[in-house]
């Protein structure tokens, strides 16, 4: 989007009083100056009025990564929120797709579309969840062809899907979930005579966690990125 278009769409002002702010070298983009009114905009940009960082309203789409000791949820007495850590944009309205425990690091998707959030999580549309976690033991075939055939977890009905599990340096495992359960992996483990030491979230459907985002920080995401959840 050219960026006079983007300061009216973000600040309500008229097309030509943004040209104007824009020409008096009042705009930045990503910190830098910017005074060609036509400069294009993309997703990941950051835009700046005299300071003040603008946003698009409507929809949000963000890709955070959690640290430890943060929880996923909107409000908590005793802990810091995923929403806590966003600090340069009204976190009005954004929930969390897809809860990671306290101590699980890695890739949360927030949003305030509701709908999408929706197709994200919901079993229906079967986005594969992919973590990387560090097991007491290493890991052994048995466990690997238990994640494989589903198993009946501690006071459950219903047989786990398969999930595909394949070791990694160091104790390591990579885990795909095509479903999301209540401590599903530290259960899973436990179950299979393992314990989780640490647990990351490395992908959710096609969308990884961008790897230039250190522990606590977040971006938008891209188009291509939303729709991939759509398609
Ligand atoms: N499985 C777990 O045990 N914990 C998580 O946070 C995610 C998946």
């Amino acid at each position: 989007m050219r960026l006079d278009k983007f300061v009216s769409h973000a600040t309500g002002l008229p097309r030509e009083i943004s040209k104007r702010l824009i020409r008096k070298r009042q705009v930045q983009v990503n910190g830098a100056m910017v005074s060609n009114a036509a400069f294009q905009v993309e997703d990941t940009d950051s835009v700046t009025l005299e300071g003040e960082t603008l946003h698009i309203p409507g929809p949000r789409y963000l890709m955070l990564h959690k640290p430890s000791g943060v929880v996923c949820a909107t409000e908590d007495g005793d802990h810091p929120t995923v929403l806590d850590l966003i600090e340069d944009m009204d976190t009005e309205g954004l929930s969390i797709g897809g809860r990671l425990d306290i101590d699980t690091t890695g890739l949360v998707l927030l949003s305030d579309d509701g709908q999408w959030l929706h197709r994200v999580t919901s079993p229906r549309h079967l986005f594969s969840k992919v973590y990387r976690a560090t097991l007491q033991e290493p890991l052994d075939q048995q466990t690997i062809d238990s994640f494989a055939a589903g198993m009946l977890l501690r006071g459950e009905g219903k047989r786990t899907a398969p999930a595909q599990c394949e070791a990694l340096p160091d104790n390591g495992a990579r885990v795909t979930l095509n479903e999301g359960r209540y401590h599903q992996i530290k259960r899973m483990f436990a179950a299979c005579g393992n314990h989780v030491l640490s647990l990351h979230r490395e992908k959710i459907g096609a969308v990884a966690l961008d790897d230039t985002l250190t522990e606590g920080e977040y971006r938008v995401l891209t188009e291509t990125e939303i729709k991939s959840f759509t398609l």
